[in-house]
């Protein structure tokens, strides 16, 4: 791996395998830009995977996990100033200001490339550039997309490895002239001559950018998650989305799950896949691994995908998703064997984990992991943690947006078609936020347009997966606010002229639109508690909406679209009462007034190519609620 220096400059040293000289040149001009030492061709094979986590152990970025409890699993604990995303640092940098709309930041490229020229410049110095090649999609598969990583981190190496399909395979794929997406990343901490790296280097500088018109992402300062794993956020959400709004496809924060209903009569059971957006650490990876409870034996919920969804309409008027991605990047709090047994599961090997706590006997543990805590921990920034200490200074033993980062094979209820070059067809779509008040449990839009209004409008309380303050109702439109590539007017009409187009040629095929649900699991009692058990109980609301497809269950319309009797859902193993129901179905007016000034908020801050139909939605609800 150490290859000689020469003049300053790293040798490119390409493996026989790398056939396109375009891909060569570029490695060559960021080398020259970012002077690292050296060059490393990522292979993506288990013997590199396992020497780079071995050379991180030595260098105490990562712990090696006790073999026996946690096999061939380690821990990362970052810098402090380094543990989530930052939106406030997150450019979309269009040639025109309108085109990335007023809820991204921009900046004009020329401008930008300067800053990042003079911020890159002998970026790499000291440290290896690892050129990781992944794809983001099954290999060769005409929805997948391919890009190359270059970072001056190990640890994104080595989680890229986990999280796409990464290795010399896919410079098969891309020949000797495929296109791929370009994405540059560092630490932002070269290393003068002699000078010892930290566990966690970083830089409190911060810039992760994206030139939609040239597809390029660009990454300065954060070796955390989506700020570092370019394939996740920047280029499957913010470059792809507007890949999909040229090519006529989507690209969003949704998972994918399948969901079977039980064989009556020796008859098989019905299997529909349906995709759900919800904010960030607001449950996706929980519902897309979904056990159903008690009382709902014989159903089945298969994962195709936790975070991210590339959905695109077939010539029969079905849209068909795949997910783009080949790993999961989880929150670690809260989850534990009852809330996500699937989960668990999936972690007992082979798991990075980042930001959580390190128990004596050398396993992991995580606030919400057990009922009761260690007696003693190390937490997740190097320090003594027992429950008296938390009890004293509220100090967590896990960061809150701690993270584990796992291949998909592991989840035991993967669905056989996850990695299906096709895509599965999509029969509903689901919003979901995070709301203490207000939003009831289930609406279902009647129409596909009252569908994208409720999308569009979504309000959610923020979580520690963006840095900045917790708890904040903002409005968080599809779950992409941070992660649209776009103006996000122009990506509402994106959806709405799918629709149309859907709707046209799926007549000819006797197909009908997806229907659209917007749900809330989160709305609390006056003990400040959830109400709603949520988890396993969540299948109680999607059989539900498997009934309305097949038109067979009942439902009032009011407000704003169509929710569920206390009646209409099944009840079978839990014991839940028509008034706690109506504490988190029903409809305060006056808070609805509230609220629908903050979509009015929300237009007037949109206006700019904000659709009319959804304007004429706003006025019939303000019509609705004056009555
Ligand atoms: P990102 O990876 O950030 O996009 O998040 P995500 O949407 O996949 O969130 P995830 O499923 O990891 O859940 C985040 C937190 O929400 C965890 O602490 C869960 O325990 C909690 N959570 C998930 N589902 C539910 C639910 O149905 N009810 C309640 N009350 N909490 C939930
Ligand atoms: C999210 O924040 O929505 C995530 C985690 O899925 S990250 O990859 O860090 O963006
Ligand atoms: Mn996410």
């Amino acid at each position: 791996m150490n290859q000689p220096r020469m003049g300053g400059i790293a040798t490119i040293n390409a493996p026989a395998y790398v056939k396109q000289q375009k891909l060569i040149n570029w490695v060559a001009e960021v080398a020259t830009l970012t002077k690292p030492d050296r060059i490393y061709w990522c292979d993506g094979s288990q013997a590199e995977y396992d020497r780079l986590c071995s050379e991180m152990v030595a260098a105490g970025t990562m712990k090696k996990l006790n073999q026996e409890k946690r096999p061939n699993s380690y821990l990362a604990c970052s810098d402090p100033s380094d543990v989530a995303r930052v939106e406030d640092r997150t450019f979309i940098c269009s040639a025109k200001e309108e085109d990335a709309g007023p809820t991204n930041n921009w900046t004009d490229p020329a401008e930008m490339r300067n800053t990042l020229h003079g911020l890159f410049d002998g970026c790499m110095q000291g440290r290896t550039m690892y050129v990781v090649p992944f794809s983001m999609g099954p290999l060769g598969s005409p929805i997948a997309h391919i890009g190359v990583e270059l970072s001056d981190s190990p640890y994104v190496a080595v989680n890229m490895r986990i999280m796409t399909r990464m290795g010399k395979a896919v410079y098969d794929v891309l020949g000797t002239d495929g296109e791929f997406v370009p994405c540059v990343h560092s630490v932002g901490a070269p290393l003068a001559a002699g000078q010892k790296d930290v566990a966690w280097p970083c830089n409190p500088t911060k810039y992760i950018v994206h030139y939609p018109e040239t597809r390029e992402i660009w990454s300065y300062g954060s070796g955390y998650g989506g700020n570092a794993l370019l394939g996740k956020k920047c280029f499957a959400l913010r470059i792809a989305s507007t890949m999909g709004r040229d090519q006529g496809w989507l690209a969003e924060h949704m998972l994918i799950l399948g969901v079977e209903s039980p064989a009556v009569n020796g008859q098989p059971g019905k299997k529909h896949y349906v995709a759900a957006a919800f904010p960030s650490a607001c449950g996706k990876t929980n519902f897309a691994m979904l056990i159903p409870p008690v009382g709902f034996e014989g159903w089945k919920v298969t994962t195709i995908g936790d975070d991210i969804a590339w959905i695109k309409p077939g010539a029969d008027g079905r849209l068909y998703a795949i997910n783009p991605e080949a790993g999961y990047f989880g929150v670690a709090p809260g989850t534990n064997d009852k809330t996500n047994h699937n989960c668990m599961a999936s972690l007992r090997e082979n798991t990075i984990f980042t930001n959580v706590a390190l128990t004596d006997d050398g396993d992991v543990w995580w606030e919400g992991m057990s009922s009761t805590a260690p007696d003693h921990l190390i937490d997740w920034q190097g320090k003594d943690w027992t429950p008296a200490i938390a009890k004293e200074t509220g100090a967590k033993a896990a960061h809150p947006n701690a993270r584990f980062t796992v291949a998909a094979t592991q989840n035991p209820v993967i669905d056989a078609a996850w990695d299906d070059p096709a895509g599965v067809p999509i029969s509903a779509f689901i919003f979901g936020g995070r709301r203490s008040t207000t939003v009831p449990l289930v609406t279902e839009a009647r129409s596909w347009v009252e569908g994208v209004y409720m999308a569009a409008t979504m309000g959610s309380e923020t979580t520690a997966a963006a840095a900045g303050q917790q708890g904040i109702v903002r409005r968080d439109p599809f779950a992409m606010l941070p992660f649209i590539g776009y103006n996000m007017s122009d990506y509402f009409q994106h959806w709405l002229t799918l629709g149309e187009k859907l709707a046209a040629q799926g007549k000819q095929n006797s197909v009908e639109l997806p229907k659209i649900f917007c749900v809330n699991w989160f709305r609390t009692g006056a003990d400040g508690k959830f109400v709603w058990p949520g988890f396993g109980d969540n299948m109680r609301v999607l059989k539900w909406m498997l009934e309305r497809l097949a038109g067979k269950s009942g439902g009032v319309e009011h407000l704003f679209g169509v929710t569920p009797r206390y009646a209409d859902l099944s009840w079978e193993g839990l014991n839940f009462s028509e008034e706690q129901f109506e504490r988190i179905t029903a409809i305060d007016k006056a808070a609805w007034k509230a609220e629908t000034a903050l979509h009015t908020e929300l237009f007037d801050k949109l206006k700019y190519h904000l659709p009319k139909e959804l304007a004429e939605v706003k006025l019939t609800l303000e019509k609705n609620l004056a009555e």
